[in-house]
C-alpha cells in the first residue's frame, strides 16, 4: 500500500473540551517536545465559543502546566507558534469555511472530531461542502460510532460519502496503550508462546477492565450506553481480538485488521438462554472506594435507571484455535481498584508426580498482561519452595516478570499518553492501530446480539456496592464453568 504523505496540519474540533485539552493538546505538545511534529505543522483549534487566540493559548498553557510532567518554556514557545484558534460552528458550511484562512498553505490537514458523535455526520458534510476534504486530508474520530449496528452504519456511510476508508481513522485509545502494542510483540516476536497459544494448552482467558471512578456527571451519555456499549463493544473486544487473532502476514493495516475481523465474525452469538447463564449485569449502589464514600449510580443519575455499570460475560470463539476455550470479560465502574489486565490460564499438568500436600500447591501456569495501573507482563511458574519439608518437596507459584516499569525507568520511560502514538500514526497515515469500518460493524453485530438476549430474557442489572468486585452473580458466573476470577 503506498504510504500517505505526512499530514501538515491538524484541525481540532471541540478544542475547548476536556478530551482536546487534556489529552490531544498534551499529546501534540509531547510529540513536539520529542521532535515528532513535522516542521511547519499547524494546529488549528476550533470550537463554537468565540475567543481570541491569546485566550485559547492561555487555556492550553494552564491545562498543560497542570500535568505532572511540567512545561518546558522553550518547547511551549515553539508549540504555541503553531496554534491558531477559530470560533466557528463547524456543522455549517459557513462555519467550516472559516477554517480556511487558518489552514493557510496546509494541503494535507487531519480533522480531529473531538465533539459529540451526534455531530459527526453534519461536520463531515460541511467540510466537504467547504472544499476542505481533499484526497490527502484525513478524518479522525472516536467511539461511540453509533449505539448499535444500524446507527453506526449511518455514520460510516456518511463518512464514506466524503472520505475514502483509507482516510478515516477511527480511534480506540486502548490500541494506543503501550502494553496493548506489546501484546503483538509478545505473540509474534517470540517463538515461545505461539505454539502454546490455542485450545490444546490454554484453559481459559480473562480480560478485566476495572475502574474506581463512577459515572459522575457523564450520565447523560452513559445512561444511554451502559458498560456493554461504552467499554465492551470497543476496548474489550479489541483486546480480545489481539489475543485471539491469527498471526497476520505483516504489520500492514489491512493485514492486522483482516485478522481481527475474522475473530469478531467467529464470536458465538448470544441467545436468550445465554443471557442468564453466561452474563451478569450490575449497577453500583452507595459504598466506599479507596477509603472514600461513593454515591450510587441512581443518585448521580437523579432517578431510577436500568443501565448497567458492570458487565461480566463468557464469550466463545468458534474457530479451530479457540474451540472450547472460554473468554471471560469483566468491566465495571466503582470497583475496588483500577486494573486492566489480560490473563491467559494454561491447562493444569496432566498428572502430578508429587505427594498429596505438594499436589495441593500445584497451580496452572498463567500469563498475566497488566495494562493499568502499571504495565507488566508476568508468567507464573511452579517452583520448589526453598528449604526442607517433610513428606516431599513443597511447591510454590512464582512470577517471572518483565517488570516493564522498572526495566524502562529512566530510558525514555515517561509514560506516554495513548494518543501520542495514535496522533503520530495519523500524521504518517498508518492505520494499523485504527478500527476499520467492518470491525466496528462486526463488533456491533455481536454486541447487539447480547443486548437483544438481555432484553428478551429481561435481564436487569443487579446491585453491587461501590468498592466491590461487582454483583455476587459475577462470581457465580465464572464458578459455573469451574473457574475463578484472577483477583
Ligand atoms: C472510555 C469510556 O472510552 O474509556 C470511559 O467512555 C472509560 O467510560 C474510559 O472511563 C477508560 O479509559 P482508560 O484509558 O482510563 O482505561
Amino acid at each position: 500500500m503506498p504510504a500517505m504523505p505526512l499530514a501538515d496540519a491538524i484541525v481540532l474540533f471541540g478544542a475547548t473540551g476536556d478530551l482536546a485539552r487534556r489529552m490531544l493538546l498534551a499529546s501534540l505538545y509531547f510529540l513536539d517536545a520529542d521532535g515528532f511534529l513535522p516542521k511547519d505543522f499547524r494546529i488549528v483549534a476550533t470550537a463554537r465559543t468565540e475567543m481570541t487566540r491569546e485566550a485559547f493559548l492561555e487555556l492550553a498553557h494552564q491545562t498543560l502546566s497542570e500535568r505532572p510532567e511540567g512545561l518546558d518554556p522553550d518547547v511551549w514557545t515553539r508549540f504555541a507558534q503553531r496554534i491558531s484558534y477559530v470560533g466557528a460552528d463547524a456543522t455549517t458550511v459557513e462555519g467550516a469555511a472559516r477554517l480556511c484562512p487558518a489552514l493557510g498553505s496546509a494541503k494535507r490537514p487531519m480533522f480531529y472530531l473531538a465533539i459529540s458523535p451526534s455531530l459527526y455526520e453534519r461536520v463531515t458534510v460541511a467540510l466537504a461542502a467547504a472544499g476542505l476534504a481533499s484526497d490527502d486530508s484525513r478524518i479522525v474520530l472516536e467511539k461511540p460510532i453509533g449505539r448499535e449496528l444500524e446507527s453506526s452504519r449511518v455514520i460510516n456511510t456518511a463518512l464514506g460519502a466524503v472520505f475514502d476508508e483509507s482516510q478515516i481513522f477511527r480511534i480506540d485509545h486502548y490500541l494506543g496503550k503501550e502494553t496493548v502494542q506489546n501484546l503483538i510483540a509478545l505473540r509474534f516476536a517470540n517463538t515461545l508462546f505461539e505454539p502454546l497459544w490455542n485450545s490444546l494448552t490454554i484453559d481459559h482467558v480473562q480480560i478485566t477492565v476495572a475502574e474506581t471512578e463512577g459515572v459522575g456527571d457523564r450520565w447523560p451519555y452513559y445512561d444511554e450506553y451502559g458498560a456493554l456499549r461504552d467499554m465492551l463493544q470497543n476496548h474489550m473486544l479489541q483486546l480480545l481480538c489481539l489475543v485471539a487473532m491469527e498471526p497476520p502476514a505483516d504489520m500492514e493495516p489491512d493485514s492486522v485488521r483482516n485478522e481481527k475481523v475474522k475473530v469478531l465474525r467467529s464470536l458465538r452469538r448470544f441467545t436468550r438462554v445465554d443471557a442468564a447463564e453466561k452474563s451478569v449485569r450490575g449497577q453500583y449502589t452507595p459504598g466506599v472506594v479507596s477509603g472514600k464514600s461513593a454515591a450510587g449510580y441512581e443518585t448521580e443519575r437523579g432517578q431510577k435507571s436500568g443501565t448497567e455499570t458492570f458487565v461480566a460475560l463468557r464469550a466463545d470463539i468458534d474457530n479451530w484455535r479457540w474451540a472450547g476455550v472460554p473468554f471471560f470479560l469483566r468491566t465495571g465502574k466503582r470497583m475496588p481498584e483500577k486494573r486492566t489486565q489480560i490473563m491467559l490460564q494454561f491447562k493444569p499438568v496432566p498428572h502430578s508426580i508429587f505427594g498429596l500436600a505438594s499436589t495441593q500447591d500445584l497451580m496452572a501456569n498463567r500469563l498475566v498482561i497488566d495494562l493499568q495501573p502499571d504495565e507488566d507482563i508476568k508468567l507464573t511458574l511452579m517452583n520448589k519452595a526453598p528449604g526442607l519439608s517433610q513428606g516431599g518437596m513443597r511447591l510454590q507459584s512464582l512470577p517471572l516478570s518483565l517488570s516493564l516499569l522498572r526495566t524502562y525507568e529512566g530510558k525514555g520511560g515517561r509514560r506516554r499518553v495513548a494518543y501520542e502514538r495514535l496522533l503520530l500514526d495519523v500524521i504518517h497515515g498508518d492505520a494499523t492501530l485504527f478500527v476499520r469500518r467492518d470491525e466496528v460493524e462486526e463488533a456491533w453485530r455481536w454486541v447487539d446480539g447480547v443486548a437483544d438476549a438481555w432484553s428478551e430474557a429481561r435481564l436487569e442489572p443487579k446491585p453491587y456496592a461501590a468498592g466491590s468486585w461487582g454483583p455476587s452473580g459475577a462470581f457465580a458466573l465464572i464458578e459455573r464453568f469451574g473457574k475463578d476470577w484472577s483477583d
